[in-house]
């Protein structure tokens, strides 16, 4: 552990609680905030910046903030196989939250479908089981830190095998308990909760009595449910009672994950199903949900077309169009991010693909997972009001889903999530201030997974901090141009040390496998 010590100097404060910055400045030293205050002429305290063991840096029309929890990430292999983590850490993130949407390491898949998908060509390291995968990293850390869910289908389909994916076939009672075993085991090595996927193999062949099973692992224990659930369009508001029913009966705490309406038949639901979550909420039921900042999402081509009909835009009038449900996707909405076998298809939608190939939308989507089983997809389904109205909404922190596919054309959000929400959503637009967008990306988030010791600035907090310019920060890429990182975020800290400095990645390895205490 580095003995340096770190002065920020004359920087508006955002602590991470939402109140508004104060003029002052930061003290890091030995990987944790040593002070943080009012305190402008802070030469006077510090001695001279020529003193060999201190760093200072000038805060000058800067801001400093807790480093930035990204709540909802696929992270998982991408902290092994680039694990300076540059792409995350650069955009200002110091936590991860891994193993969402069903899906984490452990127990380990052996064909490591999920890891295929994400990460082709590259090699997964052994471990064994949630303990193993963390320890792991705590030999080989990351740039970032970790936290860690365990995915209820890697546990599904780890005890049921391959016929975890047969929808007439239901666990039997052994194999429940089997599941059980895995996640208290999850929860012994120090993991934050539980996920599921309730769109993806094996998740969708669960029902709601077997993911109460399954989360009752966790009762009394403070540790968390979060779910992609089993519908975000004509559903929706249907999913979102399964998942405050399976919270309420397991007794745990409910994550939404990516809460958001498909499809334009369904846009507006958002104001029915944040009406459930405030009622759960009402009744004392602890629900949240995150959010990333963009009308398209991101998934694999293989998920889309096990639940969406592929059509073609001149099938249908403008009018049908507006009644797109969100079980159809016209060939221009959905486009190839990640195709390791063409890559020349990347960035383009179906409908132009189809056009080139000589091919219905339909056909071209065909073509694309018949060239790359692995091949991810961008779905531009839904309504920027609904975007707006959820992130304003009360119990929404922000996670970017982001799919770490680095050498395709990935999802912006992978790298501009957190600088979108505070440039374009809290300064530009004026949804909220800007110290309200720290909070529900810092102290917030914290306080929803039970990271105790970060997500504010204060003294004894780990020094994982960010450095931006207020007036500058914003996202840069687009979904044709993906692959940029946000401007204005200029210094990033891990654990103290600095992963960031002048807009430009250290390759220092400082993060930490972050356990729950049990
Ligand atoms: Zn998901
Ligand atoms: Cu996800």
């Amino acid at each position: 552990m580095s003995s340096r010590r770190t002065v920020i100097a004359n920087v508006s404060i955002y602590d991470g609680t939402g109140a508004e910055p104060y003029l002052g400045r930061v003290i890091l030293a030995d990987g944790v905030i040593e002070a943080v205050g009012p305190h402008p002429n802070v030469g006077a305290e510090t001695g001279s910046s020529a003193d060999p063991d201190t760093s200072m840096i000038d805060g000058t029309g800067l801001a400093a903030a807790p480093g930035f929890i990204d709540v909802h990430t696929h992270d998982d292999f991408a902290a092994m196989v680039h694990p300076d983590m540059a792409f995350k850490n650069q955009g200002g993130v110091t936590t991860c939250i891994v193993g969402n949407c069903g899906f984490s390491a452990a127990p380990r898949d052996p064909e490591l479908r999920f890891a295929a998908n994400l990460h082709p060509g590259h090699s997964i390291p052994d471990f064994d089981g949630f303990d193993g995968y963390m320890s792991y990293l705590d030999a080989n850390p990351p740039g970032v830190n970790i936290g860690v869910l365990a995915g209820h289908g890697s546990i599904r389909a780890g005890v049921m095998g391959p016929e975890a994916d047969d929808p007439n076939r239901q666990p039997n009672a052994a194999e429940l308990s089997a599941m059980v075993e895995l996640v208290k085991e999850a929860l012994d090595a120090g993991a934050f909760g539980l996920s599921s996927g309730l769109v993806y193999q094996p998740g969708k062949n669960a029902t709601t009595d077997e993911l109460v099973t399954v989360a009752s692992a966790m009762t009394g224990t403070g540790a968390l449910y979060a779910t992609h659930m089993r519908d975000e369009g004509d559903h929706l508001v249907e999913a979102v009672a399964e998942a405050i029913e399976i919270g309420r009966r397991a007794g745990v705490p409910v994550q939404i994950s990516h809460h958001k309406a498909s499809g334009p038949a369904n846009w507006g639901k958002v104001s029915e199903s944040l009406t459930l979550i405030e009622r759960a909420r009402a009744d004392g039921q602890a629900v949240h949900a995150d959010q990333y900042p963009y009308t398209a999402g991101s998934t694999t081509l293989e998920s889309v077309l096990s639940n969406y009909t592929v059509i073609d835009d001149d099938t249908i009038s403008d009018a049908a169009a507006a009644e797109v449900d969100g079980a159809t996707l016209p060939g221009n909405r959905l486009v190839v991010a990640s195709c390791e076998a063409e890559p020349e298809w990347e960035g383009k939608s179906m409908t132009e693909l189809g056009a080139t190939l000589g091919l219905s939308a339909s056909d071209a989507a065909g073509a694309v997972f018949e060239a790359a089983r692995t091949a991810t997809v961008i779905l531009h389904m839904m309504d920027e009001a609904d975007i707006q109205t959820v992130m304003t909404h009360p119990s929404t922190v922000i996670g970017s889903d982001g799919l770490p596919t680095l050498e395709g054309k990935p999802h912006p959000r992978l790298y501009n999530t957190f600088a979108r929400v505070l440039g374009h959503y809290a300064r530009d637009l004026n949804l909220m201030t800007m110290a309200e967008g720290v909070a529900r990306m810092t102290g917030r988030s914290a306080d929803i997974f039970g990271l105790t010791d970060r997500g504010y600035l204060r003294p004894g907090h780990a020094a994982d901090v960010v450095v931006f310019d207020p007036a500058t920060i914003i996202d840069k890429g687009t979904f044709a141009d993906p692959n940029q990182q946000p401007d204005g975020i200029q210094h990033v800290w891990v654990n103290g040390e600095p992963v960031v400095h002048n807009r430009r990645p250290t390759g220092a390895r400082p993060g930490h496998v972050l356990r729950r205490p049990i």
